[in-house]
């Protein structure tokens, strides 16, 4: 039922339409990155558009070697819109995972940075990230809130009080 609701929207809302135009592209500049990484099988890092639902994933998003998923958060969201003004739409990256013999060569944040720009040529200048403290459970992941911080999110005043936040916001200049 929920599933057909969320189908029809996008089907019919333009504003639907262009979000998921603007989704298209961003899919296709993250696998352009993506395919420069190295020792990943094609099909793992094979970046696509959601047909039913306004997101980007890798194809074994949660599970896999490589994992990427990002979507987009509607306006009046009752959690993200009480620490940021959402005019259009929010950008959030849930699942981000490089594999642990290639971290530290920048390919974390190139990835992060192009889901960014490729929305910031639409004026889309706010952004979220949650799962900060990651399902994978060893130290060096869970510092995971670091690399977020440079790449210039920080904790809205609503998370601080958490021992972990559920999310960090960033808001880039235009
Ligand atoms: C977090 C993660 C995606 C970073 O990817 P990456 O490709 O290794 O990151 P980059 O090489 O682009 O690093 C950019 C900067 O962040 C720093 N950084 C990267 N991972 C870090 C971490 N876990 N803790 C602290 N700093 C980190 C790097 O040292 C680098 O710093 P510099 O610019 O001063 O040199 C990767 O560590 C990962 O897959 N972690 C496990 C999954 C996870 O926790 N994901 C976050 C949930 S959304």
């Amino acid at each position: 039922m929920a599933e057909e609701k969320t189908e029809e929207i996008i089907q019919h809302n333009p504003e639907k339409e262009a979000l998921r135009d603007i989704l298209k592209e961003v899919a296709s500049e993250i696998q352009k990155v993506v395919d420069k990484i190295p020792n990943i099988s094609p099909d793992e890092k094979k970046i696509k558009v959601d047909e039913n639902y306004p997101e980007v994933q890798s194809q074994m998003s949660t599970t896999g070697y490589f994992g990427f998923w990002g979507g987009l958060v509607e306006k009046n969201h009752p959690v993200f819109s009480q620490s940021v003004n959402i005019e259009r739409t929010l950008p959030i990256i849930k699942n981000l995972k490089i594999p642990t013999q290639i971290r530290n060569q920048g390919f974390g944040s190139k990835i992060v940075e192009t889901w960014e720009k490729t929305f910031q040529k639409y004026g889309i200048n706010v952004f979220a990230v949650t799962n900060i403290k990651s399902y994978y459970q060893d130290d060096q992941e869970k510092r995971a809130i670091d690399f977020w911080k440079k790449q210039g999110y920080i904790i809205p005043e609503s998370e601080k009080r958490k021992d972990w936040p559920y999310y960090m916001i960033k808001v880039a200049q235009p």
